[in-house]
């Protein structure tokens, strides 16, 4: 009786009257027996499968996985599609998207008669849209992470997935590198199915909901096509029905003690800046307080513990057969709050009692890390009174404290158009500055922050400038590049005021960035200062620049922060 007090299917399929004839009559054109009806938890399978999706197209497989836990623990399993996102096909960018997406999520689980529901996600975007809208809604929620393609090999070597796009235009410049050669790398590039396989942004994401405690122990490290990742996607199905009858919501696992475990975590995994943005989107969905500051604060003195690329050299497949993320987080048990609850009912310490290394040279110890201290910078300064962020495991140690002469794109178009110009007035000292890539600029702060060098410096072997900028940086990139710079320009910020030949301070361990222009000249310049047209008049992008917040808010829309619970107002049948 106490059980069915709980399940809000029972609204749906519980009553003897019409509206329960007709919520179960057209169900069962699908072949349900009566059983199905008549108490089952109802669970949710969110599902973002899609051909455009490449790192998601194993999905429906594993969508059947899960199926068959769900109904072995006597649940009532549905499928439903939700938007997808996939990184390397949409455009302009998919961070456009994410808050759109997670609206889908969000509506499609709270206004159908769902009890508990289960988030298969992949590419990058995939799992912060579809966590922070399941948020919103508050059901008990597991996630089951898609997992890496399994490693790239190129002529001997490595080549992971995005960290190998970064290095083409030098390739090409000073290495003869030819299109067969290109063609042949990019077959070599993407093995299997699964996601990026360096600790880029989905790597990242998937770590982030392991050690936020939304998945089985283990999980987000195994490859998508390890017959493990199967395994684990049964028990989770299993476990998503436990966690119905214990009423385990994801506000019980999503407490400030889980946030501050996972920024700790992704300094020890050299995690991507996306983390940032995204974490804290979805702590503002589910009611928990998570700043900028706080991942400098608690990352900034974690060690880098895991050699994986962009920050090392190996990829998530050597990170899984090294032990994965269980071993990171006995590693840095003496960080953790321990007593966080997690998907499986059990305390974070419980799950990782019996994690073993099996190899140093992927995952180290505290005592002999890969680099000191790790984490993500926060910078604040002129140029971002309410901050930008930099990577410094990815960035060149002698350009952390640096004062360059600003050499200023006004968007990325001007970029493409003038930074391989012969007479462009640019050298190794400068400093790059691109305008108009934030959240309302391009619009949608895509991930361009780590822009190519100019080829005529590539050609003198220069490897790293500054640059700064309001977009983000794929989490498969490295450079001495600052990001997230808010306010934005395209809303006034001090970034919309720099021009050609100012000089710029970065100190890093200052955590200081710096416009060297006397005050009265950048009021001057202000007052002078005109927005920019918006991008269109209608629909979703319209919605989206009338709402968006700055990258330090998460970038969500201010009308979908917090959550509005499970209930369901109003039935006009
Ligand atoms: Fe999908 Fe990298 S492009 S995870």
């Amino acid at each position: 009786m106490e059980k069915e007090k709980r399940l809000r299917s029972r609204d749906w399929f519980g009553g003897a009257d019409k509206m329960g004839f007709v919520h179960r009559s057209w169900l069962r054109n699908q072949g349900y027996p009566d059983d199905y009806f008549s108490g089952r938890p109802v669970i949710g399978i969110c599902n973002t499968w899609s051909d455009l999706t490449p790192c998601n197209g194993h999905l429906r497989d594993l969508a059947e996985i899960v199926r068959r836990g769900i109904l072995e623990a006597g649940g009532f399993p549905v499928e439903f599609p939700v938007m997808s996102l996939g990184e390397t096909i949409m455009r302009p960018t998919t961070m456009l998207f994410r808050n759109l997406a997670s609206m889908d999520v969000e509506e499609s689980i709270r206004a159908n008669p769902l009890d508990g529901v289960v988030l298969l996600t992949g590419c990058d975007k995939t799992t912060p849209s579809t966590v922070m809208g399941a948020c919103s809604v508050d059901l008990p929620t597991i996630v089951v992470p898609g997992g890496p393609m399994l490693s790239g090999r190129f002529r001997g070597g490595m080549i992971g997935s995005g960290s190998f796009n970064w290095m083409i235009k030098e390739k090409q410049t000073n290495e003869n590198f030819s299109a067969d050669d290109m063609h042949e790398a990019e077959i070599c590039a993407a093995r299997s199915a699964g996601h990026c396989n360096t600790m880029g942004t989905a790597s990242t994401m998937a770590t982030m909901v392991e050690a936020l405690g939304l998945t089985l122990p283990g999980f987000s490290s195994i490859p998508a096509v390890d017959s493990r990742k199967k395994v684990l996607a049964q028990l989770s199905g299993r476990r998503i029905v436990g966690m119905v009858e214990e009423d385990l919501r994801l506000s019980r696992i999503l407490t400030r003690n889980a946030f501050e475990n996972a920024i700790i975590v992704n300094a020890a995994v050299g995690g991507s800046t996306n983390l940032l943005i995204h974490m804290i989107a979805i702590a503002n969905r589910i009611g928990v307080q998570v700043k900028l500051e706080d991942f400098d604060t608690m990352g900034s003195k974690i060690p880098l513990l895991v050699n994986l690329m962009p920050s090392g050299k190996y990829l998530m497949e050597d990170f899984f057969y090294a032990g994965g993320l269980p071993v990171v987080l006995k590693e840095l048990e003496g960080f953790l709050h321990k007593d966080v609850i997690t998907a499986n009912g059990k305390s974070l310490i419980e799950n990782i009692a019996g994690a073993q290394c099996y190899n140093r040279d992927v995952i180290a110890t505290l005592d002999k890390p890969f680099q000191a201290e790790a984490g993500i910078a926060v910078l604040k300064g002129n140029l971002c009174q309410n901050g930008a962020v930099i990577k410094p495991s990815a960035a060149t140690p002698k350009l952390m404290k640096h004062r360059g002469r600003a050499v200023v794109f006004e968007s990325m178009e001007d970029y493409h158009m003038r930074i391989d110009l012969p007479d462009l007035d640019i050298d190794e000292s400068c400093v790059i500055v691109l305008k108009s890539v934030g959240p309302k600029g391009y619009p949608g702060m895509p991930e361009v922050g780590n822009v190519d060098l100019p080829a005529k410096l590539l050609r003198k072997g220069v490897k790293d400038m500054v640059r700064i900028s309001d977009g983000r940086m794929s989490g498969t990139a490295y450079g001495t590049v600052v990001l997230h710079i808010s306010p934005e320009s395209a809303i006034g910020g001090t970034l919309a005021l720099v021009h050609d030949g100012d000089m710029i301070e970065l100190d890093v361990e200052k955590r200081r960035l710096h416009l060297d222009v006397p005050d009265d000249e950048i009021r001057r310049r202000r007052a002078a200062w005109q927005p920019p047209k918006p991008a269109t008049e209608r629909g979703y992008v319209r919605l989206y620049l009338d709402h968006v917040q700055q990258a330090d808010k998460g970038a969500d829309l201010d009308i979908l922060v917090g959550k509005s619970g499970s209930e369901v107002k109003g039935d006009l049948h």
